[in-house]
């Protein structure tokens, strides 16, 4: 590299941990579609996993009502006591589990906490495994590496409604395991763990006591078959699980940041790490946290009735396309149809092929399987539809689709 004076610098390295961190892809994607649209290309996107409502008229106002009052200072690591005492109220009773305020931690956003449960339950380079579903929410995996610890996939597959085998997450369980993952509704899937499939988790992590367990529930309130069930509700899970959760996909929140996790052995080693980082979430963001979860829940229903019109909708449409089978998701808001046939139909070798002609041929913008993590060995080629968008984006975006396939197809 050169420096000011032309003299060629060699910079000081970086560590193993900064070389190891990951990405999500669906921002990586994101700049490849706004480069395309700033080159006047005519894109549909399903690409970004946030729903596209705007936050609820009364959370706003709480949050002008902080601002005008004057609530502009730092607050306590683990959050305002007035939200902590609502998150553990509300989420206990969605999950019909008795959960203290002092074991809610407030953060800014789910995701922090992803990093927060690995670090805090693994060491660096000595070996310690986490188990994590694949295909899975990118993070997981890069935090994993991050922190030095070791990823054990754990597969996700079609015939099994995107739930895993507990049989397999007997066999990869080591003495060295440290965590495992769980995310339900799920990203990118939108498989939901049954009641069944919690019960057959529980009886195999009984038999290991040393494994932590980090449930993903961000998608909780997103669900559309059935009810939402907790790992935390099953004998013996409620202490050793971190139950994540928060404001971003039920009340359109995302870019507020804010999200809260619940254990109480780790919420003050939680409040510790926020101390460390981001010192507290933002007092604003708090305060309308706080109307969003003890407000009305009118704009959050009507969200998710929205939701499952257009989840039945572009399931039917992508059924209707040759070469595309859509299993229908459970919650969350994502399709992940099987393009296998498609990419055999259109002469595109896998999903990823599929996905770039599909966005420079066609003008519909998808993520990949492997956007979200190494190929699960026999389940063919998915794409990512996030269906956070209008019912004419996803009549016109599935109406390209078909028609790429019927161009591209090579007899
Ligand atoms: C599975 C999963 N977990 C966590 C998050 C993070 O949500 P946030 O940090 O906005 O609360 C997301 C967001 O896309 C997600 O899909």
């Amino acid at each position: 590299m050169n420096g000011p004076h032309g003299a060629n610098l060699a910079l000081p390295r970086l560590s193993r941990r900064a070389e190891s961190l990951g990405t999500e892809n669906a921002f990586v994607v994101l700049a490849e579609v706004n480069a395309l649209q700033r080159a006047g290309k005519d894109i549909v996107s399903f690409c970004i996993g946030q729903p596209d409502f705007p936050t609820p008229g009364h959370v706003q106002d709480a949050a002008i009502e902080a601002i005008r009052s004057g609530k502009h200072g730092y607050t306590p690591s683990a959050g305002i006591d007035e939200l902590r005492a609502a998150i553990a109220q509300d989420m206990g009773q969605r999950r019909g589990l008795d959960i203290a305020s002092g074991d809610v931690v407030v953060g800014a956003g789910a995701k922090p906490f992803i990093a927060y449960t690995i670090a805090s339950v693994t060491d660096y380079g000595v070996g310690d495994e986490v188990i994590y579903p694949v295909p899975g929410f990118p993070i997981y995996e890069s935090q994993i590496l991050a922190n030095g610890a070791v990823p054990v996939p754990i597969y996700l597959r079609e015939t099994r409604h995107f739930a895993f085998d507990p049989a397999e997450l007997e066999a990869k369980i080591t003495a060295k395991t440290r965590l495992i993952i769980l995310n339900t509704p799920q990203n990118p899937t939108g498989g939901i763990l049954a009641p069944g499939d919690l019960d057959a988790i529980a009886d195999v992590l009984r038999r290991h006591p040393q494994v932590w367990v980090f449930a993903d529930e961000i998608y909780s309130r997103l669900v559309y078959e059935g009810t939402f069930a907790s790992i935390a509700t099953r004998p013996g899970m409620l202490e050793r699980t971190v139950i994540s959760d928060g404001a971003s996909k039920t009340w359109a929140m995302t870019g507020w940041r804010i999200g809260y996790a619940a254990n109480r052995a780790l919420a003050p080693v939680f409040t510790r790490w926020i101390t460390n980082t981001e010192s507290c979430a933002s007092q604003i963001s708090q305060w309308a946290a706080l109307a969003a979860i003890s407000g009305p829940q009118d704009a959050a229903a009507a969200m998710h009735a929205t939701f499952r019109e257009r989840r039945d909708r572009i399931v039917r449409l992508l059924n209707d396309v040759p070469g595309i089978t859509c299993a229908a998701p459970g919650g969350a808001f994502y399709a992940w149809p099987n393009v296998t046939e498609a990419c055999r139909r259109t002469g595109c070798a896998d999903s990823e092929e599929f996905r770039r002609r599909l966005l420079h041929e066609a003008g519909v913008a998808v993520l990949a399987d492997t956007h979200f993590g190494r190929r699960v060995p026999g389940d063919g080629q998915h794409i990512r539809f996030s269906y956070a968008a209008s019912t004419a984006a996803i009549e016109d975006g599935v109406a390209r689709l078909a028609d790429f396939v019927r161009r591209g197809q090579r007899a």
